[in-house]
């Protein structure tokens, strides 16, 4: 049979590059756009065809050698083989046509906010536990598969974890654990503590815990090791984090981000802002120390226990709502805030979020988001409810990723 030979020609949200061959549309991993590859079909991805680029035949000026030994195997990163700034330039591609596709234009202004050392950024990191002849070991999930595999590096992660990993697989395996699923590990940004959570397949076991802790802090000298919660400190605030509670893994990128939103927030000493999906209070109580007093509404109870202790170590004037966004937000009357900051999950807001949203018709709405469809698809039912969108960025809190996060400032027009 002949080769797939395809010309991927623009890009596409997931890290892929999309072809178009005798009328039929690919998705084409691990090509770039103007490139011509050589590729094998890889099954259907929402209705469209997958293939995988196996051979260049024209390469784009923008395709660098991807560094990490497991790219193309590992389904963590997809875009190492792509410089930084085509990257970036990719990701501005992908929000602009998520907006096109909702009707709406994406300020031509909008800032692209890269990092200056786009590796090592994640302080958090969720790894697969899988055993093979040598005993356990940690690794991901391979593209598209649920298949583990085992890593010894990750160029993204944090050196310190990375380097716990093999620590917490020789504990485990001298201590004849069994059962294992994952491990999040968490490593504090300006300190030593390296935050730990072990899981098991079905219910817990009973199992060596301490003795478990202990062995791995004798095998991680230079590392604190933390299964409670750890400190994250940032513009002279002080933060408690626990692993069954959002962080954001970026820790340099995440205060762009914060310093993004807040400009665009404009909050005004004294006025009220709600502070909505507020996970464990990192933005509300930097919105207080502006001087504003802040409603912050969160539904998983343990964010809500960690925000309240936040806002009370930082002397900031947050109070926190307990519940779904497109519940809590019915009993807030007209009137009471003057500005409002959202940071839903990739899924985005309910529609019932939206309409109380309007309902509400707070003067500014600043609306962050981690997944530029839903971004798009809420942003337009916030216009079609007198809202304009004024102002716009992206800012890579994900790196080597095709993950996007895109920010946008509105107002009631
Ligand atoms: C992307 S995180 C943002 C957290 C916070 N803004 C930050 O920067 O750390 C989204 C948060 O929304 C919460 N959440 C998800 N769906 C929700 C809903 N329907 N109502 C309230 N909170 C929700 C999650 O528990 C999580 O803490």
């Amino acid at each position: 049979m002949a080769p797939l030979i395809l010309r991927p020609s623009s890009p596409a949200h997931g890290g892929a590059a999309v072809a178009r061959d005798d009328g039929k549309v690919w998705l084409v991993n691990y090509a770039l756009p103007g490139e011509v590859v050589e590729a094998e079909p890889r099954g259907r991805q929402g209705g469209v065809a997958v293939a995988a680029a196996t051979r260049v035949i024209e390469a784009s000026p923008h395709r660098v050698a991807a560094p990490c030994p497991y790219f193309g195997a590992c389904g963590g990163c997809q875009l190492q083989h792509a410089s930084y700034a085509h990257q970036l330039e990719l990701k501005r591609q992908v929000v602009e046509e998520a907006w096109a596709r909702a009707g709406l234009r994406l300020p031509p202004d909008t800032a692209v906010l890269g990092m200056d050392d786009p590796w090592r950024y994640r302080i958090r990191g969720e790894f697969e536990a899988v055993a093979g002849a040598g005993g356990w070991r940690f690794g991901f999930h391979r593209l598209r598969s649920h298949s583990v595999l085992p890593i010894d590096s990750c160029v993204i992660h944090d050196a310190r974890i990375e380097s716990a990993l093999p620590a917490f697989a020789q504990a485990a395996n001298e201590l004849q654990l069994t059962g294992l699923q994952n491990l999040l590990l968490t490593a504090e940004p300006t300190g030593s503590g390296l935050l730990w959570r072990l899981r098991f397949h079905g219910r817990e076991p009973r199992w060596p815990r301490d003795d478990f802790a202990h062995r791995v802090a004798e095998l991680l000298p230079g590392s604190t090791l933390l299964d409670e919660a750890m400190t994250l400190e940032f513009w002279n605030m002080t933060f408690r984090v626990r692993s069954d509670t959002f962080l954001q893994t970026n820790y340099k990128q995440m205060l762009v981000l914060y310093q993004v939103a807040l400009d665009m927030l404009q909050t005004k000493s004294e006025e009220r802002i709600l502070d909505l999906y507020a996970g464990i209070g990192t933005i509300s109580v930097a919105v207080a120390r502006s001087g504003a007093a802040v409603t912050a509404i969160e539904e998983n109870p343990h964010a809500v226990q960690l925000g309240r202790l936040n806002a009370r170590i930082n002397s900031a004037r947050v109070e926190y709502l307990p519940g779904k966004v497109e519940t809590v937000l019915r009993a807030i009357r007209l009137g009471q805030h003057q500005a409002v900051i959202l940071d839903p999950p990739r899924a985005g807001c309910e529609p019932a979020a939206l309409a109380e949203l309007i309902r509400l018709g707070l003067d500014r709405l600043v609306y962050v988001s981690c997944e530029p469809s839903t971004h798009a698809r809420d942003l337009v039912g916030l216009v079609r409810g007198g809202y304009r969108v004024r102002r716009a960025a992206i800012v890579d809190m994900f790196p080597q990723t095709y993950h996007i996060e895109s920010v946008a400032m509105l107002e009631r027009s």
